[in-house]
């Protein structure tokens, strides 16, 4: 069976030569599949085991994509796609500092000294990514304790939620804080009522020239409001780059500043990136971003609509939400798309974990996968074990967890949902950035086997302008 595969695939012309000699080929086709091997020879990349598909899926289901995959690929790589005038983000990875990094520096320097409080202004594409990576980094509490020289960060501009902004403003009484304004368009409903009273709060306390140097707006280098109102006002501006779309952006100023501020090697993170660039560039099913983007369209087709991307981290949840959006926007067109979920486990097994278990099933999971934190936390036993617990005495907090987590597979799977693992390694700034890239390059060939081009999100402008009608708008009357 392994020898048929091997010979079928080296007649494919989009395997390199050079990896189809390596023993992970093997590995790969093995069936159960198990990602071991793989680990050692790709030891920098995040691995996609897809055992727990085979149940639904077959492995000439997935041989007969991998022309479709490829093209996708190519079509990506070589801009021959729909939407190709939105490909800036493919080169955004760096390994040195670029001048608008050390800007971003400089500013994210002087706002940790200056400020009590930093607060991110924008919405969809322009705040996920950041908050997505400081929650999965420094966890969803960092804020408590934290003042001047490593700054408390809130996100305001993505609600209309009055209650919300009360508590904000109450928040940032007392406090001397900054803001970074970040739209694309410059012209969202959401971020521009919030940057309108953000800015007379600040010029009510610093005054004009106080307030100017602690606002920084973030925008496209030409076009838009918030760019006429910098240039105006003299605030100091970085560059969403024209064709780099708002989800595609965390990569540029909008995911950097914020990430700087609150103290994030951003270098780190853009190398991560430029890991992932050289590294899930192969054109062969050894390349992880192919397994999940083939394997997740294959479960589509199968009536598999929904996909719950989940993880055990509580930190992952805005990780969660930024690929949401990202996959969300991006493949949500023309009747089709697989309806992104995310959700945090254990604590939605509590709540979701019936519908998963003995819902509809049209549901598949990802479970992204980080290695233990060193510091570890150990069960203690108690003399009186009226809660029973005294069978874990001794045991790592991480013991428990991975029991958890390979009991859930068990079950779902069980259940009849596949469940694709993505087993990311150490979590720090550098994987992080590898995350980005890789989900994002997922997503573009994901959304071009699909048919659908990622880049638009013509959807999202129906509310917008239903909304500006009621709000008489003018220019919007009918
Ligand atoms: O992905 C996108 O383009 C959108 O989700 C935008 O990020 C979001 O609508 C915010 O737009 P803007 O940055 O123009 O204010």
């Amino acid at each position: 069976m392994k020898k048929a595969i091997e010979s079928e695939r080296q007649g494919t012309e989009f395997c390199r030569p050079d990896f189809n000699k390596r023993t992970c080929v093997c590995a790969f086709f093995a069936v159960p599949y198990t990602c071991t091997t793989r680990k050692d020879v790709f030891r920098y990349m995040i691995t996609v085991d897809i055992s727990n598909v085979w149940g639904q899926l077959t492995l000439a289901d997935l041989l007969a994509i991998e022309k479709e995959v490829a093209d996708a690929h190519a079509a990506l790589a070589d801009g021959t796609g729909e939407g190709n005038e939105y490909l800036g983000w493919l080169n955004l990875p760096v390994r040195e500092a670029t001048d608008e990094m050390k800007r971003i520096q400089a500013a994210a320097k002087k706002i940790r000294e200056s400020s009590d409080v930093f607060v991110v202004v924008g919405i969809g594409g322009s705040y996920l990514g950041s908050r997505a990576a400081i929650e999965l980094l420094q966890g969803t509490n960092r804020n408590i304790g934290k003042g001047k020289g490593d700054p408390q960060i809130f996100f305001a501009g993505n609600s209309l939620s009055t209650r919300h902004w009360n508590e904000l403003c109450r928040l940032l009484e007392d406090k001397d804080f900054s803001i970074a304004i970040i739209s694309k368009s410059g012209t969202t409903t959401e971020p521009a009522i919030a940057t309108r009273a953000l800015r007379w709060m600040l010029e009510r306390k610093y005054g004009t020239d106080g307030a100017r140097e602690r606002i920084f707006a973030i925008t496209d280098p030409c076009k838009g409001a918030l760019r006429q109102m910098a240039a105006e006002e003299g605030w100091e501006t970085f560059v969403i780059p024209s064709n780099v779309g708002g989800r595609f952006s965390v990569l540029t100023a909008v995911g950097l500043l914020p990430l700087a501020v609150a103290g994030i090697d951003i270098l780190e993170l853009m190398n991560g990136a430029a890991d992932a660039k050289e590294s899930y560039d192969l054109r062969s099913f050894e390349n992880p971003v192919w397994q999940y983007a083939a394997v997740r369209n294959l479960l589509y087709r199968s009536g598999k609509a929904t996909e719950i991307f989940t993880s055990f981290e509580p930190g992952f949840r805005m990780f969660g939400a930024w690929w949401q959006q990202l996959f969300g926007e991006s493949e949500g067109k023309d009747g089709k798309g697989i309806f992104p979920v995310t959700a945090e486990f254990t604590a939605d097994l509590h709540s979701l974990g019936q519908m998963i278990q003995a819902g509809e099933r049209n549901i598949f999971e990802t479970m992204v996968r980080f290695d233990a934190p060193e510091q570890k936390y150990t069960i203690g036993g108690d003399w009186k074990n009226l809660d029973g617990l005294n069978y874990l005495e001794g045991k790592t907090l991480d013991f428990v967890d991975e029991k958890a987590y390979l009991g859930t597979v068990t079950a779902h799977v069980d259940g009849g949902v596949p469940v694709i693992t993505m087993d990311c390694g150490e979590l720090n700034p550098r994987k992080v950035g590898e995350l980005f890239y890789f989900l994002e390059l997922c997503c573009g060939v994901s959304a071009y086997i699909l048919g659908v081009n990622p880049f638009n999100q013509p959807g999202v402008e129906m509310y917008k302008r239903n909304m500006f009608q009621l709000l008489g708008k003018p220019g919007y009357e009918k």
